[in-house]
């Protein structure tokens, strides 16, 4: 385990997760001034609440440990954890209703913009040595009826051999195991990248604290994130696991689908190799 596992805290990823969401031009944090909605909405929520109050008979104390705990996720800057975790699959699979194409997933707290621009063939930046087993991923972006989308845009990012992300754990190198790979003409790519360990969500937070008051576990599978764009489609937001991976079945985030989940083989060259292609449903 390196240095940088051990200064991982959830104070440090929890705040810069905080700000990494508060200051993306590209989200939307207004959803508008409908009274309406926002009566209907909210109500519903508290209402919830209220019911599972009278059904648990819930205490003051539990009232109290609650109440510390909410506030103590804000303190941590766990918001955009916890919400990723426990409620963002949800939102996907509501968002995903009607659509055609590859399946897509939750985009999960540690998405950058703007990752280095690479060729359709490439390697992420990496450190020397990065540890891990080397894995060719490549495949091609098509449209729904199979027309090859040249140029298409793959955003990616992941978590190195002990589970970190660049930019939310001490001492990784800005970009490393992120880049912005353009596929060529016939929407094709090949990156050479490491297997991402399995991700432990911070144990040391609010978070975590709730993970083992309740009795839970905090990992995610191993996997790759992706963004994959083309002009007159949809974007698609979707991630990739490894088949027998650990916790592909209890993923904390309940982010895994059947049809996300590769399967690599070992490369003549060393390292393993898989292909795995991307539709994209035409723009609504
Ligand atoms: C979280 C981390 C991830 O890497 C991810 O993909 C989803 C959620 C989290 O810590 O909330
Ligand atoms: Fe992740």
């Amino acid at each position: 385990m390196s240095d940088a596992t051990l200064k991982a805290t959830a104070a440090a990823s929890g705040a810069s997760a905080t700000e990494r969401f508060l200051t993306d031009k590209t989200v939307q944090t207004e959803a508008g001034t409908d009274a309406a909605r926002v009566n209907t909405l909210v109500t519903e929520v508290i209402t919830a609440v209220h019911d599972v109050i009278r059904r648990h008979q819930v205490t003051y104390d539990e009232y109290n440990a609650l109440k510390s705990w909410l506030i103590g996720v804000g303190q941590d800057g766990e918001w955009p954890l916890f919400l990723d975790v426990w409620v963002e699959h949800v939102v996907e699979e509501v968002a995903a209703t009607g659509r055609g194409g590859s399946k897509g997933t939750i985009e999960g707290p540690y998405y950058v913009p703007g990752a280095p621009a690479l060729p359709a063939t490439s390697t992420l930046p990496m450190r020397e040595n990065e540890a891990g087993t080397q894995l060719l991923f490549q495949g091609q972006v098509t449209g729904v009826s199979g027309e090859p989308l040249g140029g298409a845009l793959l955003e990616m990012w992941q978590a190195d051999d002990d589970g970190l992300y660049a930019q939310f754990a001490p001492g990784i190198p800005e970009w490393n195991l992120r880049g912005s790979v353009v596929a060529d003409a016939d929407g094709r790519f090949a990156v050479t990248t490491v297997q991402p360990a399995p991700y432990q969500i911070p144990t040391d937070g609010s978070c975590g604290r709730l993970i083992a008051a309740a009795g839970w576990h905090a990992w995610r599978p191993a996997h790759l994130h992706l963004k994959v764009y083309a002009p007159g489609h949809e974007p698609l937001t979707t991630q990739l696991y490894f088949k027998g991976g650990d916790h592909i079945q209890d993923d904390v985030a309940s982010a895994v689908k059947p049809e996300l989940v590769l399967d690599p083989r070992p490369a003549p060259g060393g390292g393993n190799e898989v292909v795995y292609d991307f539709v994209l449903d035409p723009a609504s």
